[in-house]
């Protein structure tokens, strides 16, 4: 990346986020084919974030269904025969994947986990670990575009916890401000817009009973945005998470919930919040980036609340 350079930042940090979460997931082993598991798992995402208005499930030649769960086999593929290969060279790799292969597993009386299970946990880790985490990191950018003073405050953190050594979990654990804005990013631009669950039992919310069996969606987009629960609630304001500015005010459960809640909450979000963390520090430290005039950036997207049209930034300067 060159200064002078207009590029779309949502695609550069979605590439990068894919590239660590490949990389934890299989070690070093899969680096060479990141591109390609890359391109493919786009082509299925961007079905997947398709209105349900205007998709067509139907396997016909030429359509995106077509192409989507043709993409998909292509990375099922890809895990299989790494599974394969690995289960016939053994060894140690300090992956995700060794842990999967070699987690007991207590149901249907089998020891482990069989090949298929493990190929859907890893390609739901893949997608499920890289779609969010990366667009909250685009709009992450956004954000900052559009609040310079906030980028102005994290740059003057960073400096402070970090100078001129290589970022460590040491200093993460230090920068409160940076992890403020964490949470401000994921309350406005919450990356999921809307959860479901079944109902299990009949249950009584506000006056209204909703028996049991019935689909039950529930929006965080709406939450982190009603006026009753924030105060100056669509001012991006990362103060409001300081506990210790007069008149802080706890959310209250339940207000906050980008990750979810109860039983099936994001299993990444620990990880998820540090990598953001992590990645909003080296932003600020190593380009600096301004808006391209006249871009707009606007949501769009059922799954996962993308960027529209990425985010189109040029690089003002580079500190690497
Ligand atoms: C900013 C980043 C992320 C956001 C906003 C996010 C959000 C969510 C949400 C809303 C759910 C549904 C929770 C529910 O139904 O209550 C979920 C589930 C899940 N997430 Fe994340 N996630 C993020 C990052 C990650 C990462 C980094 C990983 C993996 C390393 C991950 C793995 C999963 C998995 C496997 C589930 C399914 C859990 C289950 O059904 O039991 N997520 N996530």
């Amino acid at each position: 990346m060159d200064a002078g350079a207009r590029i779309d930042a949502f695609a550069e940090v979605r590439s990068c986020i894919r590239r660590i979460a490949i990389r934890g997931l299989f070690g070093q082993r899969l680096r060479s084919q990141t591109d390609e598991i890359g391109r493919d798992l786009e082509i299925a995402l961007h079905y997947t974030n398709t209105s349900p208005f205007l998709r067509f499930d139907h396997d016909l030649p030429f359509t995106p269904y077509r192409k989507a769960i043709r993409a998909r086999a292509r990375v099922d593929e890809r895990v299989r025969q790494e599974i394969e290969k690995r289960r016939a060279e053994g060894g140690e790799h300090g992956d995700v994947l060794d842990a999967l292969l070699e987690r007991p597993c207590e149901h249907a009386g089998q020891d482990y986990l069989d090949d298929l299970e493990i190929r859907d946990q890893v390609i739901s880790l893949i997608a499920s670990g890289y779609d969010s985490s990366s667009t909250a990191a685009g709009w992450a950018v956004h954000a900052l575009l559009t609040h310079p003073h906030v980028a102005d405050r994290i740059r003057e953190e960073v400096e402070q916890v970090v100078g001129d050594e290589d970022l460590n979990v040491e200093h993460l654990a230090k920068l409160d401000y940076t992890g403020w804005c964490v949470n401000e990013i994921l309350r406005l631009y919450t990356p999921g817009v809307l959860t479901g669950r079944t109902t299990t039992t009949d249950i009584e919310f506000a006056g209204h009973v909703i028996p049991r069996g019935r689909r039950v969606l529930y929006s965080q987009y709406v939450t982190h945005r009603l006026p009753e629960l924030w105060s100056d609630a669509l001012v991006f304001e990362p103060e409001r998470w300081n506990r210790d500015a007069p008149g802080y005010r706890e959310p209250i459960p339940f207000s906050f919930v980008p990750f979810g809640a109860g039983f099936r909450r994001c299993i990444g979000y620990a990880f998820a919040e540090l990598e953001l963390r992590a990645m909003l520090a080296e932003l600020v430290r190593r380009v600096e980036l301004t808006s391209v005039p006249g871009a707009h950036v606007r949501p769009v997207g059922v799954a996962t609340m993308w960027p529209k049209d990425g985010v189109p930034v040029e690089v003002a300067a580079v500190r690497l």
